[in-house]
């Protein structure tokens, strides 16, 4: 199967929904934050859990002002992250990549918005 999936109107797709849809064979989810849309693997790569229905958020990084102080933490707008519910696991929701090892990936897809209704680009399924 090849072409698009469609997921909802736009319209109704508010700021932070998670929208799971099914595409041959294989369960995705739709995110939208902060006026962006994501889609990727709705299986994580620890356990198989629902990782797209985990919560997204913004990455926490920490930095030392100076050596031998605590880590100074704040969000990194430029980073949002979405977190398995089963144990955790966060990765990256443009890329798919978990937070701290770049090697494991989950699938991404490519979000498509016309005439009003959002679609799953499903021809990267077939790769
Ligand atoms: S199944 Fe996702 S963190 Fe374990």
């Amino acid at each position: 199967m090849s072409g698009r999936v469609e997921v909802k109107p736009e319209a109704e797709f508010d700021e932070g929904d998670h929208e799971i849809i099914e595409a041959n064979g294989r369960s995705i989810g739709v995110i939208r934050y902060g006026g962006e849309f994501y889609a990727l693997s709705n299986t994580c790569l620890h356990d198989c859990g629902p990782v797209c229905t985990g919560r997204v958020h913004e990455k926490m990084t920490g930095e030392h002002e100076e050596p031998g102080q605590p880590l100074n933490w704040y969000h990194d707008e430029d980073e949002v992250v979405i977190s398995c519910p089963w144990h955790g696991w966060t990765y990256d929701v443009e890329s798919g990549k978990h937070i701290g090892d770049d090697s494991i990936q989950l699938p991404t897809y490519d979000v498509i918005v016309k005439d009003g209704m959002v679609y799953v680009e499903t021809d990267l399924l077939d790769r």
